[in-house]
Formats: structure tokens, sequence, C-alpha cells
């Protein structure tokens, strides 16, 4: 069962097993010739729900989310908040999340520290080139561009909000070594690359190793902020000072 979830998004288990709970609380009802409060019904079924999310062994966060989210919606529908504010919610969450559900890797910050970190990890001739895997809001980019004007920027980004938010910074920056793409970090040539910076999670760490060692140049850097590779030890790492005690793990591709 565990090993049927664990090829699904987490966040479509957790959708099903919000769908299961929700059908055995009315069976358990119908049966009973019981009738409930929408509140104890819903109660009932978030604790079936999250029971169900630990037997598939989703992580304990998503307990907590289970558990809520059906007494969350008896209690915001009680509020009776017009529908536009909900939809307008939702929308916004997308173009800034988009497909997080599915990569796991939500939009959060390298730290101004961390953009200083990486100043030293530039290559000291000119005309190199650098990526920003997942570049989010542009900061790193654009922060590297203005302090090295000599090197070319590039990031990938697959949140339309944010990619919006890089592109009209870099604009309004006039940063002419910088730009930045709509798409998937997956299908980017990392052979193009001296240094490819990525702020992720840990989900996708293992397939980017893989992707990095086949199509990264020898010599060229590999950067990860915070998340570490399975198994493999990076040559270098720079702890950053900032709010998140934030890591640099720098690997030299062989
Ligand atoms: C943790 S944020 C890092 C943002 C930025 N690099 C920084 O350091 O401030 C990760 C970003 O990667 C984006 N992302 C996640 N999966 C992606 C993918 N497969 N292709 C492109 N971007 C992706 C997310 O939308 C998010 O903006």
């Amino acid at each position: 069962m565990i090993a049927l979830f664990a090829k699904l998004p987490p966040a479509v288990t957790a959708l099903l097993l919000q769908l299961a709970a929700f059908s055995l609380s009315v069976l358990s009802m119908r049966l009973a010739g019981q009738q409930v409060s929408p509140l104890a019904f819903a109660l009932m079924c978030g604790t079936l729900a999250a029971a169900f999310s630990h037997f598939a062994g989703q992580a304990r966060w998503w307990l907590y989310i289970q558990f809520l989210f059906a007494p969350a919606l008896v209690v915001m529908l009680s509020l009776d908040i017009p529908s536009g504010f909900f939809l307008t919610a939702f929308l916004v969450l997308l173009v800034v999340y988009w497909s997080t559900f599915r990569t796991q890797v939500p939009l959060y910050l390298s730290s101004d520290k961390v953009w200083h970190a990486l100043e030293e990890l530039l290559p000291s001739r000119q005309g190199f080139r650098f990526a920003d895997l997942g570049s989010g809001l542009g900061g790193v980019l654009t922060h590297l561009a203005r302090i090295r004007p000599d090197g070319y920027y590039h990031g990938v980004e697959s949140a339309p909000l944010p990619l919006l938010w890089s592109w009209l910074r870099i604009r309004l920056g006039d940063h002419r070594n910088c730009s930045v793409r709509w798409g998937s970090l997956w299908d980017c040539d990392l052979a193009e690359y001296d240094v490819v910076f990525a702020y992720l999670s840990p989900v996708p760490m293992e397939r980017l190793w893989h992707k990095a060692c086949t199509e990264m140049r020898p010599g060229t850097l590999f950067v990860s902020s915070t998340f570490s590779v399975p198994g493999q030890l990076p040559q270098r790492t720079i702890e950053v000072d900032d709010l998140h005690r934030s890591t640099l793990q720098v690997w030299k591709m062989a």
C-alpha cells in the first residue's frame, strides 16, 4: 500500500485519503443511523484522514493538514465569506506556486548572505556562465549580475508570477548580462554553464545530481544551497550566517 502511494505526489495521496475518510464517515453514520453536527462530522473525517495518512507513510506535517482540512472547511463556510475571495486566493497561490504539488519544490528565497557567499564561487575569468535552476524572484541572478558584470547569468523558472517578477527585475535593473526563461530545469542543458546553482528541496536532489554528472563539464561547479545529495559528500561546504543557517555545498565536477 505504501509503495503504491509512494508513486503519487503527496498532495494527490492526501486528497485520495480525504475521499476515503469522507466515504467511511458517511458509511458509518448511515449504518449507525446517527445525525451529528457538521463540525463533529468534519472532525471524524479529519481524524480518519490523519490516521490513513499515518499508515500510508506520509510525512508528519501532512497528518496535521489532513486532520485540520475538513474542520477548517466547515469553519470557513460558516463565516459566510464571499466565494470570490476563495477564487482569488486560489488564483494567487496558483501563479506563485504553480506545479509545487508535483515538483515538491516551493518558492522560498535565498538570503542576501547566500548571494554574497556565491560571489566567491564565480570564476575569475571573464565571460563565464552561471545558471540558477528554479530562479524564483531573480534575486541571486540580479545581485551577481550587478557585482560581476563580466559574467552571464541565466535562470529557469516554472511558476508564472516569480518568472514575471524576475523578468521585470532584470528589465528595470537594466541587467543586459542576465536572462530568465519559463520552463523546467529538467530541460536545461547544464553543459553550457561554469557554475550551476540550485536551491530546491530534498526531493529532486538525487535526480539533479545524475543530470549534473551527465551534462556538466569537468572543472565546472555544482552548488546546492541547503539540500544535500544522498550519498555524495561535497568537496567544500560554506556555512552562511543567515536566519536559516544556510549551507552551500559545492562539487567540482569530474
Ligand atoms: C526554493 S526556490 C529558490 C529561488 C531562488 N533560486 C533563490 O535562491 O532565491 C525554488 C524555485 O524553483 C522553482 N521550481 C521548482 N521546480 C522547478 C522546475 N522543475 N523547473 C523550474 N523551476 C522550478 C520554484 O517555482 C521556485 O521558484
